[in-house]
């Protein structure tokens, strides 16, 4: 729950102001923590109509935004994805804004799919990006394109994301989940809350001690401590909830069946580390994986149902 990190997270300095760009799933969990810690934050949509919309971006609209609205930010985060031609939607726009601040921190949030296929094998920030499919491909352009931006950044790299109203126990009671059985295929994923933690916990670290090999560190993978098929995750779900599993399918019988997405989700498999982001940068997880996460995600939908209402979007968590 966001009172759990908001317990263990130190403020930033009394004169740092947060920019969301793209107040979504996850931009919107970390200006919640900002806001809790006492930092004031700005959050920009597509809609002026859009919760917490403090701000219009659209990069397909207008694509501007008023300096004067965005004076004394000294920390970013960038949850918007790469446009259809793999360019980065901000960069392309706001750059020359965005150099303009007083910065001290830039995050952007990529994806652990710039990794490709590892065959059920460990991946770390050390291994060298090996995208296959287009949208990883796209991502690593973006990642190239912030790293080369002149601004203080830090690549956060993400596996599926899930949380309160975007959980495997949502697939289960809305009848969307399939229990599909892949023998050696695991996922990784992320609770929104522990995207929050890290983002935070990145930005004071710098701010403490902007470190001399903070270089080493540009790009952290923020995953939680346990790959595991979703066949694990259904049936640990499907026992808090008390409810029955939907039949089990073998992939090789289904596989011609799937969208063409779907099946671009499962022919990539690897365990991605989290040491860097744990040991090194003394991140401690909220949670540490799927079963005190998915617990969290039943208090948090009991609490607030109309997060029910959300649309589906991982698929892995
Ligand atoms: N979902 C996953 O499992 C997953 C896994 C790995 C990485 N990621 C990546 O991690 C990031 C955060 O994920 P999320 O699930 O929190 O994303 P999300 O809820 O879809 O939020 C994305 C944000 O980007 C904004 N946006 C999209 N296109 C835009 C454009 N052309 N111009 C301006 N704003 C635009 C959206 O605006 P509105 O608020 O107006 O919609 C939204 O605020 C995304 O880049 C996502 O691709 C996601």
């Amino acid at each position: 729950m966001l009172a759990d990190l908001v317990k263990r997270s130190q403020p930033l300095a009394s004169d740092a102001k947060l920019l969301v760009l793209g107040g979504g799933y996850s931009g919107r969990c970390l200006a919640s923590l900002a806001r809790a810690m006492g930092t004031p934050v700005l959050c920009t949509r597509r809609s002026l109509d859009s919760d917490e919309a403090d701000l219009l971006f659209d990069s397909a609209g207008e694509g501007h935004l008023d300096p004067d609205a965005l004076q004394g930010v000294t920390h970013l985060v960038c949850t918007i994805p790469p446009d259809r031609e793999g360019n980065d939607p901000v960069l392309s726009k706001l750059l020359g804004t965005l150099r303009s601040l007083p910065l001290r921190w830039a995050g952007y949030l990529s994806t652990t799919g710039i990794y490709g296929d590892r065959q059920g094998g460990w991946v770390s920030e050390q291994d060298d990006p090996a995208p296959e499919l287009d949208r990883s491909i796209r991502r690593l352009n973006c990642e190239q394109a912030w790293l080369h931006s002149g601004l203080p950044i830090q690549i956060l790299r993400l596996p599926g994301i899930y949380g309160p109203g975007r959980s495997v126990l949502n697939g289960l009671q809305q009848g969307r989940a399939r229990l599909i059985e892949k023998p050696g295929q695991v996922f990784c994923r992320i609770h929104v809350e522990d995207i929050a933690g890290a983002c935070w916990h990145l930005m004071h670290r710098a701010e403490q001690a902007p470190d001399p090999s903070m270089d080493n560190w540009t790009v952290v993978n923020v995953v939680d401590d346990l790959p595991a098929p979703t066949t694990d995750l259904l049936r640990h779900a499907a026992g808090l909830l008390g409810c029955d599993l939907p039949p089990l399918e073998q992939f090789d019988q289904i596989v011609e069946s799937m969208s063409p997405m779907a099946q671009t989700f499962w022919s990539e498999n690897r365990r991605v580390s989290n040491h860097r982001l744990c040991q090194e940068l003394g991140y401690g997880l909220l949670h540490p994986n799927y079963r005190v996460g998915l617990q969290d995600c039943l208090d948090q939908d009991k609490l607030n149902p109309t997060d029910l209402r959300s649309p589906p979007r991982s698929t892995n968590g």
